[in-house]
């Protein structure tokens, strides 16, 4: 196949990749020429597991290329032309002071391919729109180019996991357009791009445009409510002496409930849930079924009380106030194995600890360099024995393997008060107050 992705971002960069480890023909395209020079060069420009040995086979087999320059999928005219397939895969941020998405990127990156397609080329959408935006968009391509064509194929990979959730996702989704022809014609080319996939017995749901859309906004939705719903029982068991964690995981052995995505602590952050449960609420509004989504109003606030929270939980244990006093903070990404900073729950503790005068040093095995760009105002370290020299207080918030194998002996002898705030219920409260400290964790009693 012949693909292009537009946008290379987390989720373009990957799929290129692994669309060319497939053995398709794949050209990335990026407005940003820094990003295309690292990777054209091999480098992925952000932190993502097993992505850069795939990256490099990836170049190395000739099959994948990266430009800043759209009108570098022009061809050749004359002889039979092989479709192509173009994913859309730009961010969609949440819009300044509103709730809704802007799709500005998406609408720029349907314009930019719209002099380059010609009659049976698919143009594959995967960004998380607002439901509605395919049935746009789709109208526009085939008024400027009759006989091409638009999918929805939205996107279920989790930063971390990105390469392996690509290659064998646990499901692929497609919203075709409705007349029967261009059905059968798109189908056919998601099913030759995914047929590895297909193959291996990844099930696919061929649907509807608003479906199709629907289906991303409603499982990052749900994943929200879940997450939300236990930090919602750690307030209560934090009011009752009770244990979350041990809640979590007497309610997950029922099959109808499962354990994931049930890890209490400070909550959901990152690039997607916030923003993409905001966007549903909107939209929703707009569509006039906005009281059937208000509950989402309460997870958001749910999520965003436990940041307070942590923030409350410190002062507390460091006799009421900050002032003079020195705080570690062990994680700087919104979730482990990510160099991603968007939202970061971590950061927007010790940002706030900082505003109410204590002296914050970050540290994170990835992120420090995302996190210095997004808040200047904060103190980095490299490594946490030098963040935690002579801190009154360790707030543990990103849940990186390295900080939940540290030894509490060793950091002991680093630090000036024995305080571990775990942020992310990520320690062994027993091994670490046996060392000499005092553990205090969301929705866990203290002793
Ligand atoms: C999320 C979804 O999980 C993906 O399926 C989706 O494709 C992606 O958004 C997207 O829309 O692009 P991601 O943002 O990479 O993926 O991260 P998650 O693994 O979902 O974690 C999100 C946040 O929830 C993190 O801050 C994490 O620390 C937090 N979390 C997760 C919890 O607080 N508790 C849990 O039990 C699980």
């Amino acid at each position: 196949m012949f693909i292009s992705v537009i946008g290379c971002g987390y989720l373009g960069t990957v799929h290129a990749a692994c669309m060319a480890d497939l053995g398709h023909h794949v050209i990335g395209v990026d407005v940003d020429e820094s990003k295309i020079k690292e990777l054209s060069a091999g480098r992925p420009p952000f932190f993502e597991p097993g992505l850069p040995a795939l990256l490099e086979r990836a170049m190395a087999s000739g099959r994948l290329r990266f430009t800043h320059d759209v009108a570098e999928l022009a061809r050749p005219g004359g002889g039979e032309r092989t479709p192509w397939v173009h994913f859309v895969c730009v961010g969609t941020p949440q819009r300044k002071g509103e709730f809704a998405a802007d799709t500005t990127y998406v609408d720029a990156a349907v314009s930019a391919l719209l002099p380059h397609l010609a009659p049976g080329d698919l143009v594959v959408g995967k960004s998380t729109v607002p439901v509605g935006t395919a049935e746009r968009l789709s109208a526009r391509i085939s008024d400027r180019v009759p006989g091409a064509m638009l999918a929805w194929n939205p996107e279920f990979l989790r930063e971390g996991h990105a390469v392996t959730d690509t290659q064998r996702p646990d499901r692929i989704v497609y919203g075709i357009p409705a007349g029967p022809g261009a059905a059968r014609k798109a189908r056919d080319l998601l099913d030759a791009v995914y047929a590895d996939a297909i193959a291996a017995g990844v099930p696919v749901i061929a649907t509807d445009y608003p479906t199709s859309e629907l289906v991303k906004s409603a499982a990052n939705a749900f994943l929200s409510t879940k997450i939300s719903f236990i930090n919602a029982m750690a307030e209560v068991c934090e009011a009752a002496g009770a244990d979350v964690t041990e809640l979590a995981t007497a309610i997950g052995h029922d099959e109808r409930i499962g354990p994931k995505f049930l890890s209490a602590g400070l909550g959901f952050g990152g690039g997607c849930l916030p923003k993409d449960i905001r966007a549903f609420m909107a939209r929703a509004g707009e569509l006039g079924a906005d009281q059937a989504l208000t509950f989402l109003r309460e997870v958001d606030a749910i999520n965003m009380r436990r940041r307070s929270r942590m923030v409350e939980l410190a002062r507390e244990v460091l006799g009421g106030s900050f002032l003079g006093r020195k705080v570690a903070v062990l994680g700087a990404a919104f979730k482990p194995d990510s160099d991603d900073v968007r939202d970061s729950p971590a950061l927007n503790v010790a940002a706030q600890i900082k505003l109410q005068g204590a002296d914050v040093v970050v540290t994170d095995p990835a992120a420090v360099e995302n996190a210095r760009r997004t808040w200047p105002e904060l103190q980095f370290a490299s490594t946490v024995e030098e963040a935690c020299e002579r801190a009154d207080a360790v707030l543990l918030l990103t849940e990186w393997q390295l900080y939940r194998d540290l030894d509490p002996h060793v950091l002991g002898t680093l630090v000036r008060g024995r305080t571990m705030l775990d942020g992310r219920n990520a320690l062994d409260p027993a091994a670490w107050r046996a060392a000499g400290w005092t553990y205090r964790a969301l929705g866990r009693p203290r002793v």
